[in-house]
């Protein structure tokens, strides 16, 4: 059985519940609250109930996911942030993006966010045999787990991750760790100090390196992508939120999204703070208010998660009558 999803909404009424009950409030107002979080939960239940099941592989991806200790990745320093398994997009979401790859015949899918790999394998399992997910991800050490985590799905081969998509940079390990053997202590140190930045050691001679940007964030990659040329059918957006309305730009005014193609926003809602939060200028209204003021495009907000934001070009959903 699949995860539950966290309804924000659930968990609110919950600690409105216990306020109540700390509060001695009346048992029928009570009732009547533990009945609105009922409805909440039970039509959750439903809708993954009437949606069909992840994948063998992606089941396995989402309890590997909800088990894994991110603290201690955190705390080790492997990851940049304290990741939580509820990033994951879960059964439902999943389902939806497995549908649209296939409902639009995509052949290439960008995705911003590999995190663990559920969405990115979802998406691969609609694809044809010769179709790609190109998927960006910042954290570095999340590809070897991802690749770990998909190793058995036939489909695994379709997810390319960061620097498989444009021409890799030299490594850390491929080039400084035989030149510096001499001076190991000054590289580990210089490593551990870079590894929370998009940065990695490429060419070393003692006591001088050469950094690069290494291909992981999103805004940048995407950019020598447009530049190269590169189209995608469907883009899924699930990573860094500030960046959504440039790349959004990207995608549309730079072409990356291929005649006919969809956007899909993930976190619109912005952990609820596009309908809690009245303050215009946040990231959640921005991107809002862009979207509003392109006549150029169509948008529908998706209810399901924290908001699934699904753009096309106008032209693609209006047709002509002559
Ligand atoms: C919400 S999780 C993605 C979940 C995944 N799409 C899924 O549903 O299984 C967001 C991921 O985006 C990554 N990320 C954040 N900012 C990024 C950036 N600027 N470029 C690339 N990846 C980024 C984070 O490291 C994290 O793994």
């Amino acid at each position: 059985m699949p995860r539950r999803s966290g309804n924000r909404i659930v968990k609110a009424l919950e600690s409105c519940i216990e306020q109540a009950k700390a509060a001695r409030v009346a048992p029928e107002i009570i009732e009547n609250m533990c009945r609105s979080r009922d409805m909440m939960v039970k039509k959750d239940e439903f809708t993954q109930e009437a949606s069909s099941s992840h994948s063998k592989i992606c089941g396995e991806i989402e309890e590997a996911t909800y088990t894994r200790d991110w603290k201690a990745d955190y705390d080790q320093g492997k990851t940049q942030w304290h990741f939580q398994p509820g990033m994951l997009c879960g059964q439902v979401e999943g389902q939806l993006l497995k549908s649209l790859v296939s409902i639009h015949r995509a052949k290439r899918v960008l995705e911003v966010g590999l995190f663990t790999g559920y969405s990115a394998l979802s998406m691969a399992e609609a694809l044809p045999a010769d179709g790609e997910i190109y998927s960006l991800e910042i954290c570095e050490s999340l590809k070897p787990l991802v690749q770990n985590l998909t190793k058995d799905s036939p489909h695994a081969k379709k997810i390319k991750i960061n620097s498989e998509l444009l021409t890799p940079y030299p490594t850390f390990v491929d080039s400084a760790s035989e030149l510096l053997t001499p001076y190991p202590t000054f590289v580990d140190s210089v490593s551990e100090l870079l590894t929370p930045h998009p940065y990695r050691i490429t060419h070393t001679l003692p006591y001088v390196c050469w950094f690069v940007y290494f291909t992981g964030p999103a805004l940048e990659t995407m950019a020598k992508l447009a530049d190269a040329g590169e189209q995608f059918d469907l883009m899924f957006l699930d990573g860094e939120k500030k960046d959504y309305v440039h790349l959004l730009e990207m995608s549309f005014d730079r072409n990356l999204l291929s005649p006919g193609g969809t956007v899909l926003i993930d976190n619109a809602y912005m952990i609820g703070t596009a309908y809690t939060s009245s303050d215009d200028t946040s990231p959640a209204h921005i991107l809002k208010d862009l979207v509003k003021s392109r006549k150029d495009l169509h948008s529908v907000m998706l209810p399901m998660n924290d908001g699934v934001l699904m753009i096309r070009r106008l032209k693609d959903v209006e047709r002509d009558t002559a």
